[in-house]
């Protein structure tokens, strides 16, 4: 496993997720455990990207109710539980789909876990056909995600699902 995460010069996303990428890849390779996992992706796309905040929520079961709860992130602290349905990362869950909110202010029951964050995107990932986590990427800045961004964090997601 690399030691050191290696950081693209190039202010250009495309380049610095081109870069990460592959990190990424031999970062999991032969790892089974998921939280080891998802931690070291977290601190490589804080370090990559020095997002205001980026982590993961797991669906997890409680009084045989599912739920997203908190799992490895960087950044402020952030909301335990979020329900089904409920803010951007329970719609994402809900629709099985990413999400794009270029303003949080705009986007009905986003759950505003920090007055800072301004934008984000949250993006599912699959096992067995359901969604089985979530990663959310939020921004203090407006309007900070587009299509590269759900592009190159989709092939992320696909590679967690690969090695889950
Ligand atoms: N904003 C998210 C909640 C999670 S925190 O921002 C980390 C949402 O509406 O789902």
């Amino acid at each position: 496993m690399a030691e050191n995460l290696i950081v693209a010069a190039s202010t250009e996303k495309a380049e610095r997720y081109e870069t990460l990428l592959p990190q990424i890849e031999s970062l999991i390779a032969g790892e089974p455990d998921l939280i080891a996992n998802l931690s070291n992706i977290a601190a490589a796309l804080k370090q990559t990207f020095n997002f205001f905040w980026v982590g993961f929520y797991l669906v997890k079961e409680n009084n045989s109710k599912q739920e997203l709860v908190l799992g490895p992130f960087q950044g402020p602290i952030a909301c335990t539980r979020i329900g089904f349905g409920k803010g951007v990362c329970g719609a994402a869950w809900k629709n099985e789909k990413t999400i794009v909110v270029p303003n949080v202010d705009e986007f009905p029951g986003h759950i505003a876990c920090s007055s800072d964050s301004k934008s984000e995107i949250v993006l599912p990932a699959f096992k067995n056909g359901k969604v089985f986590l979530v990663l959310d990427v939020d921004s203090d800045k407006l309007n900070d995600f587009d299509d590269a961004d759900a592009q190159f964090l989709g092939k992320m997601m696909n590679l967690i699902e690969a090695s889950a």
